[in-house]
């Protein structure tokens, strides 16, 4: 009875149940205590324990927070989850040009942005999660033109970065670019035909591009 006590008092502890057997002697092992306790009224908090167990170790791999397989992972931990809804904040990672430039005639965004594309604090980032946030500090992505025109643009609070041909004149391709934070960079030393960023910026990324843009 002691036994059966103090297995139930340690099940009830949340102990692992195979410390239990071997404080009793008994050789029955984690099956045994776990029979035991399901042939009484135990069996339900036996269950929640088992229960609570699994869970416990389940949020190991939680604690991986947005980690996947492949070291792929959604700093941020945030997403856009608003599909099209047009917005400077939309699709961050996603090939901006590529999909405005499939967009319906009417939905006005053909040919707009000269320039687009995400910024990430690590190289492997999913589609559709947000990027580098400006917390320790402002980023800027500097761009140089054919022409030599320099271009400041601001990273925004999904990562997002793009150059609006609405409000500002045309460019001159190819382009250069860099990241800036602070007084440090990070640049792009092969000059490029297009200003679809995250086209080779993907998750993997493309045309020997390492993956993301990354924030310094
Ligand atoms: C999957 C397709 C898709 C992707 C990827 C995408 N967009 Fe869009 N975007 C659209 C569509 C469609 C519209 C027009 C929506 C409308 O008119 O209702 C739009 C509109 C916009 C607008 C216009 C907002 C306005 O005020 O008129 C901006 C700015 C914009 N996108 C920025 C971006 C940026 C930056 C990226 C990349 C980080 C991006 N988009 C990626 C589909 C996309
Ligand atoms: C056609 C493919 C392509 C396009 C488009 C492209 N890049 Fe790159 N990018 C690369 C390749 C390849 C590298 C690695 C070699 C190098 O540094 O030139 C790279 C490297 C970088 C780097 C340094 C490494 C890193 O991951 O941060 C930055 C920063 C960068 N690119 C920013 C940009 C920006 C901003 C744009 C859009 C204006 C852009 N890239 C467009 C292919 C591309």
């Amino acid at each position: 009875m002691a036994c059966l006590a103090r297995r139930l008092a340690a099940v009830t502890l949340l102990f692992a149940a195979l410390l239990v057997p071997t404080g009793c002697g008994d050789s029955g092992g984690g099956s045994a205590s776990g029979s035991d306790a399901g042939t009484d009224s135990g069996g339900s908090t036996d269950a929640g324990t088992s229960g609570s167990a699994s869970a416990a170790s389940g949020g190991g791999s939680e604690s991986g927070g947005a980690t996947t397989g492949d070291g792929v992972q959604c700093s941020s931990q945030q997403y856009w989850t608003m599909g099209d809804f047009e917005s400077p904040l939309m699709h961050p990672g996603g090939a901006c040009l590529t999909c405005h430039n499939m967009a319906e005639p009417g939905e006005d965004i053909i040919g707009r942005l000269a320039i687009a594309g995400t910024v990430f604090p690590t190289l492997h980032e999913p589609d559709d999660c947000n990027g580098s946030s400006s917390e320790a500090g402002p980023i800027t992505v500097e761009i140089t033109t054919a022409d030599n025109a320099v271009l400041s643009l601001p990273v925004n609070a999904a990562g997002n970065f793009l150059y609006d041909l609405e409000e500002s004149p045309a460019i001159t391709f190819p382009i250069t670019a860099k990241v800036r934070r602070g007084d440090q960079e990070n640049v792009m030393n092969t000059p490029q035909a297009t200003g679809d960023c995250n086209s080779c910026h993907t998750e993997q990324g493309a045309n020997g591009a390492p993956g993301r843009i990354l924030a310094p």
